[in-house]
């Protein structure tokens, strides 16, 4: 079996990710996340708003809806030319199409393709409600749809699929000082998401493969065992957007210069990270297969802030109650630093490791005999067992519960 299919098979059998609407045959382009697979994601959006939106002074986050009004997709130029060739040469807008509305007031709209036109069209609102000076971005995580030709590769290409976007508003002349700095944070989130750095790699895009609306493109690349191909993508959209939509709109969307009463329309750059593709890239770079006490093992090498399970709590024996007494009181005491914590009491103690391995948990606590005071000097210590190396460590509860907190920042 390939490493894809080993993945794949993987997501499905521990409740990653599952084939959209399996019992009737799927539909293609879609899949569904599982409880862990839900937990995973989570943590993935949850560090990209925190590196994109929070530790910065001029991001705002914005929620905007799926529907739009047909005119802003004109506007921007996909009713035109959002298109791929099909088979015999000729185009295919893929954008899905929709109706709004019943009998003669149905309007035909679109399931936005990317989630920044909602950003673009709520510029004006964002600068009367909020009054933000220049630089400042709108940030966004929501779906988008692409009735892609060919959706293939697992989570690669779908058409259904979530993005993680910024929309940076600059002066004309700060764009490249922009475009580096959010390439730096890019690289850095691949990092702390655990993408592996020797898999991915920046092409500069040339102009006659850019997007209709972009003077410069960087894709971040990554080597998915199917090849190397896009991950996210970093635009410099010029001023298109903005103007556009005030020319289609009349509402004027410029921004002055208290300073100077200088007015301008703002140029944009965009980093545009898709979700799902990353928990793709987090997946081959965190998938490992090595022999422990004798036997292989698979397991998933993610940092723990990542990890869906962030450790998992046993009592050395299901049949003695103290054991489990003790274990369930850990398992509360750890609970009170993360929900996410496991328990498992079923087979032998290597059986269990081997499956929290296969779901990338990166510690397992063990309760035994000793922690209940056998030996008096070992009372209220544990086994702390770390998940890559098997290694092994006598630990007091609160020295687990501080690991732990540290572990998962
Ligand atoms: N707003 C810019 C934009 O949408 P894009 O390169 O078309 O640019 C951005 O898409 C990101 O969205 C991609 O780099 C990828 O991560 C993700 N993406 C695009 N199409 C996708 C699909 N069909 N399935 C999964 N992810 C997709």
């Amino acid at each position: 079996m390939g490493v894809m299919d080993k993945i794949i098979s993987l997501a499905k059998r521990r409740g990653f990710i599952f084939p959209g609407s399996e019992i009737y045959g799927g539909l293609a382009g879609t899949w569904d996340y599982g409880p862990l697979g839900v937990l995973l994601q989570h943590n993935v959006k949850e560090l990209w708003w925190r590196m994109f939106i929070d530790a910065r002074d001029d991001m705002y986050p914005m929620d905007a809806a799926i529907f739009m009004n047909p005119k802003a997709w004109e506007a921007s130029g996909h009713v035109a030319g959002f298109a791929d060739p099909l088979a015999d040469g000729t185009k295919f807008n893929v954008m899905f199409k929709t109706s709004v509305g019943a009998g003669e007031e149905a309007l035909t709209a679109y399931l936005r393709p990317e989630t920044a036109g909602g950003m673009f069209v709520n510029f004006k609102n964002v600068m009367d409600s909020m009054h933000p000076k220049l630089p400042f971005g709108l940030g966004q995580i929501g779906k988008a749809f692409r009735n892609e030709i060919a959706p293939r590769d697992f989570i690669f290409r779908q058409r259904e699929f979530k993005q993680m976007e910024v929309e940076y508003f600059v002066k004309p002349s700060e764009w490249e000082n922009a475009f580096e700095e959010w390439r730096t944070l890019m690289h850095r989130y691949a990092d702390e998401v655990g993408i592996v750095k020797d898999k991915l790699h920046e092409l500069e895009v040339p102009s006659e493969e850019r997007a209709h609306y972009s003077k410069r493109t960087i894709d971040f690349e990554f080597e998915y065992p199917f090849g190397r191909k896009e991950l996210w993508g970093l635009a410099y959209r010029t001023d298109f957007d903005l103007s556009a939509h005030q020319k289609m709109s009349g509402v004027e969307l410029m921004y002055t210069d208290e300073e100077t009463g200088e007015k301008l329309t703002p140029h944009v750059i965009e980093p545009s990270l898709g979700v799902d593709r990353t928990i793709l890239a987090i997946l081959v770079s965190a998938y490992c297969e090595d022999e422990m006490g004798g036997e292989g093992r698979t397991y998933l090498a993610l940092p723990s802030a990542i990890a869906p399970v962030k450790a998992m709590v046993s009592p050395l024996l299901k049949n003695k109650s103290e054991l489990v007494a003790k274990a369930k009181e850990v398992r509360a005491e750890l609970k009170k630093v993360t929900p996410h914590i496991a328990w498992d009491d079923n087979g032998n103690i290597g059986k269990r490791y081997r499956r929290q391995d296969e779901i990338g948990t990166p510690f397992c606590i063990t309760i035994d005999f000793d922690t209940l005071g056998e030996k008096p000097e070992l009372k209220d210590t544990v086994t702390l067992r770390h998940r890559d190396t098997g290694l092994q460590e006598r630990l007091t509860i609160d020295e687990v519960k501080a690991r732990l907190q540290k572990a998962i920042l």
